[in-house]
């Protein structure tokens, strides 16, 4: 939700931190701050807007003089964006700056108190009762004061703490939210994220929850809540730095879109092995998998309609009955959940706080989760049984692209995987999927090639106040992908519905001009897609059709988007491509922000 970075070096840290939250300033973008410690006192500067507000202000951080320092940059939940309720925020002596990643839940209950106590609160924040606290606590010794001010906040947090009493030193610790800590020569990091510290080092730790770390330039010590050191292993970094950068592209969204052949191929690559699929990160046996007696695939947003997507495919192969269940609802909705089922839970950043909930109630239940993840060592990742990375690389436009296709190809490859061990499919049947799921990053490819068409649908629509997205079984699942990509960039209204859904009420909104997209993609459904075209072009709407090669919509639709012929299975990865370009192409002509769209930020770690 929000990024945090620290440095200490011996080069003046404001430019590095700047430097830093530009990377992570997909995390949330509506106001910045960086703190320094310069002859034994702290200095503080905060601006609402972009980080470019703040750049301006500090003159790149040059007019911020001192080598130790932390940085913010927020998605406001508790007080509206505004100087005052930046990070980092300070205690009422100066002596504490902290920035914050996370919700403190019981913020309210300590603020009293440490007002009762004659604190005084300058924001709205629930931050701020961190600084105070290690103002209340410090009895001399840091590390005493973070252990109490730990134990006292529930909630999730990764913060960064300054304290002028020791200008050669900073501390940090996490819990629920993401930390990692990035090892330099003379000089010493941390951030939320590895892309904010990546032109710096590869080399890094993860942190986990409860660690403190103590970083000083020459060195790190992590430690746990007993004050007992820590041994932790050095991570290196594989990306190449310009994967977290825009190289020569407009946004990151296009880049991201462009780079999903790639990203497909490294999530499959490793894990066919002579033909077979080989799923070293999954301990799921045979006999665990025959034992299955439901599936829960359980994600939000995009990672929830990539679930969709497995309900339909898992059990067309496997014949388990999937329920895919959106993560903030299945926390709360008591769900029936038993030692023998499998919860998949997906998800990009491996942070998102309601998937993350959902997770632990399906392990309360005693489910075993297995999850499908982006980012390594992500909680996610850390708190499942099983972990299969979607090795996407980096995403930073907040509108998810390769990481939703990279999940989608672990989907279909956990279902060939279990439906073989299962013997639901035939060693033939098996031998064609791994056929055609090696074509799918060309295929893929192959689809990204129809930019201008898309283009040029986009420039005719972009001035619609509402959009329809309609399909039916895998169509309907991409629909609703579809939806979401264009209404969360271009503020356009949008809604996907089952194709033979619509009539039962929604089609009363159907208007002389209404765009309809209508995907038609699958053999067997195609002609009651059909039928349910012509429900709408009756009513007047206009539509643009989505089908493969093998079909054609001439006279059906007014405009037709074709893409390439493939394994019915694997056709959501090439339908979803002409949605994807629709959306960006839509929000290009509108001008909108495309990779920070208004109210949003790539990982929620709220509920
Ligand atoms: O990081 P996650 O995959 O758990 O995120 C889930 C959703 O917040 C995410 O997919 C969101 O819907 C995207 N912005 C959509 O493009």
């Amino acid at each position: 939700m929000c990024g945090i970075v620290g440095y200490i070096g011996s080069e003046q840290a404001a430019p590095i931190l700047l430097e830093g939250l530009e990377k992570l300033e997909y995390r949330g973008y509506d106001s910045a701050g960086i703190a320094v410690i310069n002859n034994g006192e702290i200095n503080a500067r905060k601006a609402k807007g972009r980080l470019s507000v703040l750049k301006e202000k500090t003159n790149s951080g040059k007019d911020v003089p001192g080598v130790t320092g932390i940085g913010h940059t927020r998605w406001a939940t508790h007080g509206e964006p505004s100087d005052v309720n930046s990070h980092p925020h300070l205690s009422n002596s100066g002596r504490f700056a902290v920035v914050h990643n996370g919700i403190i839940e019981n913020y309210m209950a300590l603020k009293n108190r440490l007002i009762s106590k004659g604190f005084e609160f300058t924001s709205e924040t629930d931050t701020e009762v961190i600084a105070h606290l290690f103002e209340y606590y410090y009895k001399g010794d840091i590390m005493d004061a973070m252990i109490k001010v730990i134990d006292r906040v529930e909630g999730s947090y990764a913060l960064g703490v300054l304290c002028s009493d020791y200008p050669d030193s900073f501390i940090a610790v996490r819990k629920a939210s993401p930390l990692i800590v990035g090892l330099g020569s003379g000089e010493n990091f941390i951030a939320s994220d590895v892309t904010a510290i990546l032109k710096h080092t590869r080399d890094i730790y993860y942190i986990e929850d409860n660690e403190i770390v103590v970083l000083t330039k020459d060195d790190v010590k992590v430690y746990n809540i007993d004050k007992e050191e820590v041994e932790k292993e050095v991570s290196t970094v594989d990306w190449d730095v310009s994967a977290a950068e825009k190289g020569g592209y407009e946004h990151f969204m296009i880049k991201e879109i462009e780079e999903q052949p790639k990203a497909i191929r490294a999530t499959i690559s490793p894990r066919l092995k002579d033909g077979r699929i080989v799923l070293d990160d999954v301990s799921l046996t045979k006999d665990d998998i025959k034992g299955l007696r439901k599936i829960f695939i359980v994600a939000c947003g995009s990672a929830y309609h990539v679930g969709v997507v497995g309900k339909y495919i898992i059990e067309k192969m496997c014949r388990i009955p999937v329920e895919t269940v959106i993560a903030s609802e299945f926390r709360y909705c008591d769900p029936i959940v038993t030692k023998d089922d499998l919860v998949i839970v997906i998800s990009q950043s491996g942070e998102t706080a309601d998937s993350l909930e959902a997770l632990k109630v399906a392990k309360d239940h005693g489910a075993r989760v297995l999850s499908i993840v982006n980012v390594v060592g992500s909680a996610i990742a850390n708190a499942s049984d099983d972990v299969i990375y979607t090795w996407a690389g980096p995403e930073i436009a907040v509108a998810t692209t390769k990481a939703y296709s990279t999940q989608l190809t672990v989907m279909y490859m956990l279902s060939i995987y279990m439906a073989d061990k299962l013997s639901t499919i035939t060693s033939g049947q098996y031998k064609q999927y791994i056929d055609d799921l090696e074509k799918l990053p060309e295929l893929v490819a192959e689809t990204l090639k129809n930019k201008d068409q898309i283009a040029y649908l986009a420039s005719k629509f972009y001035n619609c106040h509402s959009i329809f997205f309609i399909g039916r079984n895998l169509d309907y699942a991409v629909s609703l992908e579809g939806s979401l990509k264009l209404k969360e960039i271009s503020y356009i209204h949008s809604e996907a519905y089952a194709a033979g859904e619509l009539k039962h009420g929604t089609i009363s909104l159907i208007e002389d001009g209404t765009l309809v997209i209508a995907l038609a993609t699958g053999k067997e459904l195609f002609d009651k897609t059909v039928s349910n075209i012509k429900e709408v072009t009756t009513r007047g709407a206009v539509v643009l059709g989505l089908t493969t090669e093998e079909h054609s919509m001439t006279g059906i639709a007014d405009y037709t988007i074709t893409i390439p012929a493939a394994n019915p299975m694997f056709l959501p990865s090439l339908s979803v491509i002409p949605l994807q370009l629709f959306g960006y192409y839509v929000a290009a002509q509108k001008g909108c922000d495309i990779d920070k769209p208004r109210n949003l930020a790539k990982s929620v770690t709220v509920e």
